[in-house]
């Protein structure tokens, strides 16, 4: 019997939710798998831990996270009101979020921009765009460039204010997420493109010099390089033409967005963000306070942020692929969640509907 310790970050509006029903697939998989056991522990994180504690990371929340074997954290922030009830550096994406992608050096985030048949009516893009489906893996830097760099703000010489950040990265740094690009396309279809902007900035010249030294590690893996802009427009004209994706923080931060969009919504896109002792999963949408309590938003991106924690955290890659199976499944019948659809287009169910549903069919799936 092996046991796991996962650490709860539910969080703020929709995310406590979202978060019951991941823990309901959870106890699912336990059940299914009787040489495992998950010990869950929920502890406050985000605006919620701010309120309560005087932290949006408190220390009780570390402590927990630090002897967990891997994270699962819902949403986190507050309305764009809300927000400033907190002082600037306890709001929750300066005083939680970043601060536990540094805490655990969570270099690597993975977003699949997935967009199977059964779900492609979802996407906004035409049948013909679509195809047979989308499947990219979207590889994003996760701890360094601008957002993690100096800041300063001030007044100048000529009594102006400004602002300087800094966007920062060394080869190690580039390397190690370069790598994990190339180690992705190795596993999938063995094309990797490198989204850089290195006709402008010199951290894409570095960055593409470090992707050049380390595909001679990778000799079957074709690069294509391609610069950040232009992704953009070929990701809604040809998204198919895309495998691999592998950029900087910043460029992932905005690329995936837009991948969500591509998707129909971010609700449809679970996340993964790995380092090198510990992973933590995450949904990629926010926390989306005008829904929170209604028992609308669809739970898929917080599922699947489970199959992500299954598969690359406890090696349970087929378990992990039942639960994408059962995902879909449920979309499949025709069922889906206000926040994505409108009656007619489906039948509406809420949240936790939709959760014991996706429970319905794993239960039926073979171990
Ligand atoms: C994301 C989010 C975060 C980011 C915010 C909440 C700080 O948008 O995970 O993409 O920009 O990284
Ligand atoms: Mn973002």
């Amino acid at each position: 019997m092996t046991t796991y310790n996962i650490a709860l970050l539910a969080g703020d509006g929709i995310g406590p939710e979202v978060m019951a029903e991941a823990v309901k697939v959870l106890k699912l998989v336990e059940k299914r798998n009787a040489d495992v056991n998950f010990e869950l522990n929920d502890v406050l994180f985000g605006a919620v831990a701010y309120f309560a504690t005087g932290k949006a990371f408190p220390d009780e929340t570390k402590a927990a996270c630090d002897k967990a074997d891997a994270i699962l954290k819902g949403t986190i922030g507050l309305s764009h009101e809300d927000s400033k009830k907190i002082p600037v550096d306890e709001q929750p994406e300066r005083g939680a979020l970043l601060p536990l992608r540094r805490r655990y050096n969570t270099y690597a985030n993975f977003r699949p921009v997935y967009l199977p048949k059964s779900i492609a009516h979802f996407s906004p893009l035409k049948a013909s765009v679509v195809g047979e489906g989308i499947d990219i893996m979207l590889i994003r830097e996760l701890v360094g460039g601008l957002y993690f760099g100096k800041k300063e703000t001030g007044i100048n010489s000529e009594g102006k204010r400004y602002v300087h950040e800094t966007l920062e990265y060394d080869e190690d740094q580039i390397r190690q997420i370069v790598r994990v690009g190339f180690e992705v396309s190795m596993k999938r279809k063995k094309v990797m493109h490198n989204i850089h902007k290195s006709n402008v900035l010199k951290s894409s010249v570095l960055w593409n010099e470090i992707v050049e030294e380390e595909k001679k590690n990778f000799p079957e893996v074709e690069v294509i390089n391609i610069l950040v802009d232009a992704a953009a427009t070929y990701l809604c004209l040809k998204p198919t033409m895309f495998d691999v994706m592998v950029m900087e923080n910043m460029f992932g931060d905005i690329l995936s967005d837009q991948a969500g969009g591509i998707l129909g919504s971010l609700g449809l896109m679970p996340s993964a963000c790995k380092g090198p002792e510990k992973s933590y999963y995450e949904p990629s949408h926010g926390s989306a306070p005008d829904i929170a309590g209604k028992g609308i938003a669809n739970p898929y991106s917080m599922i699947g942020s489970v199959a992500l924690m299954l598969e690359m955290s406890f090696g349970m890659e087929k378990e992990a692929k039942n639960l994408w199976a059962a995902m879909q499944g449920v979309f499949e019948d025709g069922y889906s969640t206000s926040d994505l659809s409108k009656e007619g287009d489906a039948n509406l169910v809420s949240t936790a509907e939709f959760g014991d549903m996706v429970c319905e069919k794993l239960a039926k799936m073979p171990v």
